[in-house]
């Protein structure tokens, strides 16, 4: 796979000093930043974030600002690394994102230690699994560490006070967006459905959840854990404001602990 059809980057042949830290940064609320990715946080030179698919990044930033504070104050701010990820399906302009960030990782790595922070956990639809795909087309055996984040479904259901699923339950987690033919399916056959990127979307979800009678077990959660936060327990009644990315439904077909 490596080199082929093309010239190497610079990056590829460097030895590489350090290690590539995959951290989940949890959904938003920066006490809910684990111990670990918190150590890392404080230790790395450099740490890489992604940008360009809503405000992710920017938000997962949001979550490390005060740890980031922290080593300003003592002069030992770390060097931030932007990776784009073009939201497009376009293979040839997703190839060269993931050369050109693997080429700037790489020559990160070659320097020292690098932590790419991600919201939510960091191998759960998240960025990281498309760079490691990229990057471990450039450079193989690759030294990576992960640090597992709280997903938005988990805090979500946090803040719900709900549990997910109990006893013989089963839960299916999917992306909305992609397929919405296929969510009546998965309704039919889960106790418990978790719907994520739902924004674009989600007239036509909250129209099979009505045909399915389910709008009163439908929670819509958008920006867990953020100042922002909102939470509707049904969706009999519209959730006020727009739809953002950053939201979910939880659908318990068993209804609600609490009403
Ligand atoms: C690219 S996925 C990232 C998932 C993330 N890695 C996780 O573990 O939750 C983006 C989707 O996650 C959900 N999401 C992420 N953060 C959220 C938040 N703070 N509040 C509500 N939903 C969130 C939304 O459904 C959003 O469309």
């Amino acid at each position: 796979m490596r080199n082929e059809g093309r010239d190497p980057h610079p990056g590829e042949s460097l030895p590489l000093k350090g290690t590539l830290y995959g951290i989940g940064v949890g959904p938003g609320d920066p006490e809910l930043l684990t111990l670990k990715a918190a150590r890392i946080l404080r230790e790395v030179p450099v740490i890489a974030v992604p940008t360009s698919y809503s405000d992710a990044g920017s938000m997962a930033m949001e979550v490390i600002a005060p740890l980031l504070e922290e080593r300003a104050r003592v002069g030992r701010s770390p060097e931030i690394v932007s990776l784009l990820f073009p939201m497009t399906r376009d293979e040839s302009i997703l190839q060269k994102a993931r050369e050109q960030n693997g080429a700037l990782l790489l020559d990160s790595l070659s320097r020292g230690d690098v932590a790419f922070v991600a919201l939510g956990d960091i191998l759960f639809y998240s960025t990281f699994g498309n760079l490691l795909t990229g990057l471990s087309s450039l450079r193989s055996p690759l030294p990576v560490e992960v640090v597992p984040g709280v997903t938005s479904f988990a805090a979500a259901a946090g803040r719900l006070v709900e549990p997910l699923v109990q006893g013989s339950e089963r839960l299916a987690v999917l992306p909305a967006v992609y397929d919405p033919s296929e969510i009546e399916a998965v309704l039919d056959r889960f106790e418990v459905v978790v719907l994520m990127k739902i924004n674009k979307v989600f007239g036509e979800v909250r129209a099979l959840l009505a045909r399915k009678n389910l709008l009163d077990r439908a929670a819509f959660v958008a920006m867990v854990g953020r100042p922002e936060e909102r939470i509707s327990r049904t969706l009999d009644e519209l959730p006020p404001g727009s739809v953002p990315y950053m939201s979910l439904l939880v659908v318990r077909k068993n209804g609600w602990l609490s009403p």
